[in-house]
């Protein structure tokens, strides 16, 4: 049954759309240093932008608290964009409610685009605020969200302005959902990886997944843990809810696959060294997982059909610690399963190999992918489907 409007399917000839994106990336200098969650909107862009459309776009960028904050302005994105479509007018005002936006707007003609300011200098963003949506839903005749990352959320322009404009989901929202969900009716055998750094971030994830999964390859800071709640000793290597780590290795020991080496140092400057599991030195910490074990999740890799894999094996940031997450993305991308990538550090570190073609799909969504997974309810998503049975529907 359809639940919600795809924007293919939506009247916006010559309309103002409005298009809540994800333009939540990391700036350096003053520039995007991640372009990637900009190249993945372009699809419903151009799609919007050859219907003659007005797009208007409105993203949040880090989090300034309700607060002006030129730090977190979108204008280096709104170059990111001119660069990526130099045959199209890209504009971008610094406002995204009031007289300046609504004056950006009416200025437009068919087939152009406009940047908003980031809509989290304004407190009410996050308040899911009927008269902050009022506002916002002014600038437009149409609603599009293409911004899945964002969709774990209950914010005024991912849910409250759906009440008030009808409604669309965008290309790369409806991929992410259609590709997620995947992972919820897995080809078996299907092997997860958890790395990264914190449990308590993806528990309900971990745990939801662990009943489908067939095997559980656990690396990163988040191996700590699990060492640690089996009674190994991990030095000074970082560890969180080790509850958590008990719990979910007393329910599905059979499917976890721990690591029996790692590399450890007694800093990221300091001499690095391989050694057992059970030999981590008192002052060291787990800097990555070791040979012997990136061969053994290879070994199970190679007969999956279905992987999930969320966060680094080591601490990428340091290229020498990043081996064993660059050795099991090579192995992956090579290999017969479908992959999909949660977004994140996992993702930036695929990204950064060039691997990207190689997978059936790399998430936007960090926190987003993981509350999707775990069956949880997206208030963004919910909301476009109660808009589709008002709006839409309803004719
Ligand atoms: C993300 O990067 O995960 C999304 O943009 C959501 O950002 P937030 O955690 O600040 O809401």
């Amino acid at each position: 049954m359809k639940t919600m409007l795809s924007v293919r399917d939506a009247p916006v000839h010559g309309k103002r759309v409005l298009v809540r994106v994800d333009y939540n990336v990391p700036l350096r200098n003053g520039r995007v240093a991640d372009v990637n969650r900009i190249v993945s909107s372009l699809p419903t862009i151009l799609l919007l932008l050859r219907r003659k459309a007005k797009v208007i776009l409105l993203s949040h960028l880090g989090r300034p608290g309700g607060r002006r904050d030129p730090r977190t302005s979108l204008r280096p994105a709104a170059r990111a964009l001119q660069k990526m479509l130099p045959r199209v007018k890209v504009s971008f005002v610094p406002a995204c409610i009031g007289k300046a936006a609504e004056t950006s707007v009416e200025r437009m003609k068919p087939g152009e685009l406009l940047l908003l300011e980031n809509v989290r200098f304004h407190a009410e963003e996050e308040r899911n605020d009927a008269r902050f949506a009022a506002r916002l839903a002014r600038l437009a005749d149409w609603y599009v969200n293409d911004a899945f990352a964002a969709s774990h959320r209950s914010h005024t322009s991912l849910d409250a302005i759906t009440r008030l404009l009808p409604g669309a989901a965008g290309l790369l929202l409806e991929k992410e959902v259609r590709l997620l969900s995947t992972i919820l009716k897995p080809r078996r055998p299907f092997v997860c990886i958890f790395g990264g750094a914190k449990i308590s971030d993806k528990i309900v994830t971990m745990e939801y997944l662990a009943r489908k999964a067939d095997v559980l390859l656990i690396g990163g800071a988040l191996a700590n843990s699990f060492l640690c709640a089996s009674g190994i000793e991990v030095g000074r290597s970082l560890t969180d809810s080790l509850a958590a780590a008990e719990r979910i290795l007393k329910r599905y020991r059979r499917k976890i696959v721990l690591p029996s080496d790692a590399v450890v140092a007694s800093s990221a400057k300091g001499k690095s060294r391989v050694v057992a599991v059970d030999a981590i030195p008192l002052q060291s910490r787990v800097m990555d997982i070791g040979p012997a074990t990136v061969k053994r999740f290879c070994r199970e890799l190679e007969a999956a059909r279905t992987v999930f894999w969320n966060g680094p094996l080591g601490v990428c940031e340091v290229a020498r610690f990043a081996r064993a997450t660059r050795a099991v993305a090579w192995f992956l991308a090579r290999a017969h399963a479908r992959t999909i990538i949660g977004g994140g550090d996992s993702a930036e570190a695929v990204l950064r190999l060039g691997l990207v073609s190689r997978f059936i799909h790399i998430s936007t969504g960090g926190g987003a992918s993981l509350e999707f997974l775990a069956g949880r309810t997206m208030p963004a998503l919910a909301a476009l489907e109660r808009n589709y049975a008002r709006f839409t529907k309803r004719g």
